[in-house]
């Protein structure tokens, strides 16, 4: 989600407050960027695409200001692009927003009637019109915002500039976070303490419907009946990525913990209603009757699962193929060919190298990326951005996710374009996909259930994964999360293949853990599973609640996970929660570093 940052001070830091401070908001993800500075009495406005570096290299750091704002966007109201970037100005008002105006439409239409003019796609300019409408009528600050906030409905932290008053920082909020922090005649306002850290340690909460008037020299916070009150001066006791961490033990489980958001966010990109905004919102894919789908690691595996689900209901061939080896061997694109290359950090070496042979290769390329404006983004034909946010432990668990998501997301497109999906099934398959984020909710705080299987398996040194189809794909990322944060060496297996060498390796105890939700193939892995137990492996059987009710009194396991049934497009999303949060708690009780494990980095961008 998006971040703010606010400066005003008599030591002229503006600029250098602003930017280091949405650097240090980088983790929250966004997709643009950009501030408003007091300029010798005028409010400059400058914002970029991407990164925070490509917004610095447009500053003039020579310019010294007293008064500023800076805004991470995280786009939910038109699409990420110079022109919706904030900060919003007008008329006399500049402010940047975080969270949803959920009236903005009502307010823009009676905005438009009275003769405003947007520039903008989103809300932000919006709340930011009615402002300045409001502040014309009453010339009185206070005043203004609370009829703003009378007027709008959503969620919101607004941090605005008067251009009449370049002395002081306006701040109200309702649902959205917002501190102010006190520095040495100066003083901050950011979303999160990590933004301020390397100013002061000394900062307020700003709370629900709260409203606050900032200067160089003093803070006032009015309630919601606009009494001044007193706010107690909190100080952060510790360091900057504990306070990233927003409170987890790791980076790894706020990122799983953050899943749900992230789901969320990813669909929402695409369809609200009917699929017919999917086909709309995405690029055109029906002129394409094969796909490649070329990544590396758990992007890869992610590949895997789009392949199942676009060949099972879209009904066209899909090769997934690991880009380090797609690179440099013959491949048979053409131009009906579409090349996927699916990349969390958009900057991996061979990804990045197999986009280019794609691409000379005369096939149309997309990618499936995190990083907004990373190299790959901005050198495929086409990009869809998962709405991760910032991923920093090593080990992916939500970007992996989203990138799942944008794949079935594309299988549905394609299924929906061939007049595979019914008007029922339209109907079901958008409300299965409305209770994910819940679904993954649920599974998470089921933790301690996998805590205590985690118990079980922590102390070997070798654990096999096996499935098939869908759950071979889901064996095979299960597999490398436990590897590489465990350090254990878990291999996956399609569970058909076991008796052509394998199975030599089970012996008593040995654990084996056993993905079963495909219910067309139920059967036929319940016979491997039994041919490893009568072995004496030690056997955790994943299964989902419709399977369970068959198989609830079987002696083929030791223990189960029961995950929710779910649409068939979205299964996979559920299954892998407990892989993850497995893999997680084994590498805890194995004391490992799990956000960064030995030997690897977060992106290789090297061979
Ligand atoms: C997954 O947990 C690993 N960190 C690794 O396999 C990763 O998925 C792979 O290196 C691809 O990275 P990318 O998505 O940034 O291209
Ligand atoms: N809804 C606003 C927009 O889409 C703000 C999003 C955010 O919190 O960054 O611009």
């Amino acid at each position: 989600m998006c971040g703010i940052v606010g400066y005003v001070g008599k030591n002229q830091n503006s600029l250098s407050v602003l930017i280091e401070g949405l650097k240090s908001l980088e983790y929250r993800g966004y997709d643009s960027a950009g501030i408003a500075i007091n300029n010798q009495g005028r409010i400059k406005i400058i914002k970029s695409v991407g990164n925070i570096a490509n917004l610095e290299r447009k500053l003039d750091k020579k310019i010294l200001s007293n008064l500023g704002i800076g805004h991470t966007r995280w786009a939910t109201h038109g699409k990420p692009c110079l022109k919706n970037a904030h900060p919003h100005q007008v008329g006399k008002v500049t402010l940047v927003h975080n969270g949803i105006i959920e009236n903005y439409e009502k307010l823009k239409k009676s905005l438009q009637d009275e003769g405003y003019k947007f520039k903008t796609d989103t809300d932000t300019e919006v709340a930011c019109a009615l402002m300045d409408k409001i502040y014309k009528e009453t010339n009185d600050k206070l005043l203004t915002m609370q009829k703003v906030k009378e007027m709008i409905e959503g969620s919101y932290a607004l941090a605005i500039i008067f251009a009449d008053d370049i002395k002081n920082l306006y701040a109200m909020r309702k649902d959205s976070p917002l501190i102010i922090a006190l520095g040495k005649d100066e003083n901050y306002l950011a979303s999160d303490v990590p933004a301020i850290l390397q100013f002061t340690d000394k900062y307020i909460l700003l709370e629900k419907n709260e409203y606050a008037i900032i200067n160089a020299l003093n803070v006032k916070v009015y309630d919601n009946n606009f009494k001044e009150i007193k706010k107690q001066i909190l100080t952060y006791e510790g360091s900057r990525e504990v306070a990233m961490k927003n409170g987890y033990e790791h980076f790894m489980l706020k990122e799983i913990n953050d899943e749900p958001m992230v789901i969320k966010a990813t669909y929402e990109q695409f369809i609200n209603k009917n699929l017919k905004e999917l086909i709309d919102n995405m690029p055109d894919l029906a002129k394409y009757n094969n796909i490649d789908i070329v990544a590396c690691g758990s992007a890869y595996h992610a590949g895997l699962v789009g392949k199942s689900l676009i060949e099972e209901y879209a009904n066209i061939p899909v090769k997934v193929e690991l880009a380090s080896e797609y690179r440099y061997k013959k491949n048979f694109g053409n131009d009906s060919t579409l090349t996927i290359l699916v990349s969390q950090s958009g900057e991996t070496a061979d990804t990045l190298a197999a986009l280019r042979k794609a691409k000379k290769e005369k096939s149309a390329t997309l990618g499936i990326i995190n990083v907004v404006s990373s190299s790959i983004a901005r050198e495929a034909d086409n990009v869809l951005y998962t709405k991760a946010g910032a991923e920093i432990s090593v080990a992916t668990t939500k970007a992996y996710l989203s990138q799942v998501l944008m794949l079935a997301l594309i299988a549905i497109n394609k299924a929906f374009v061939n007049g595979n999906i019914s008007s029922k099934e339209e109907k079901d398959l958008l409300e299965d996909m409305q209770k994910l984020p819940q679904e993954i909710t649920s599974l998470i705080n089921r933790k301690d259930e996998f805590a205590s299987i985690a118990k079980q398996i922590y102390h070997n040194n070798d654990v096999f994964f096996i499935g098939r189809g869908i759950d071979y794909a889901l064996s095979r990322e299960g597999a490398l999360k436990l590897k590489e944060i465990s350090y254990i060496h878990a291999e996956a297996y399609a569970a058909g293949e076991l008796k052509h060498g394998t199975i030599s390796l089970i012996e008593n105890k040995t654990p084996v853990i056993a993905i079963v939700t495909d219910e067309t193939i139920a059967e036929k892995t319940i016979s491997n599973i039994k041919e490893v137990k009568a072995r004496g492996a030690d056997v955790t059987f994943i299964t989902t609640e419709s399977l369970n009710k068959k198989y609830a009194q079987s002696d083929f396991y030791d223990r189960k996970i029961v995950v929710p049934s779910t649409n068939k497009f979205f299964q996979a999303l559920l299954t892998i929660i407990p892989l993850q949060l497995l893999a997680y708690e084994v590498a805890k009780l194995r004391g490992e570093n799990i956000d960064k494990p030995r030997n690897l980095a977060k992106s290789v961008t090297v061979e």
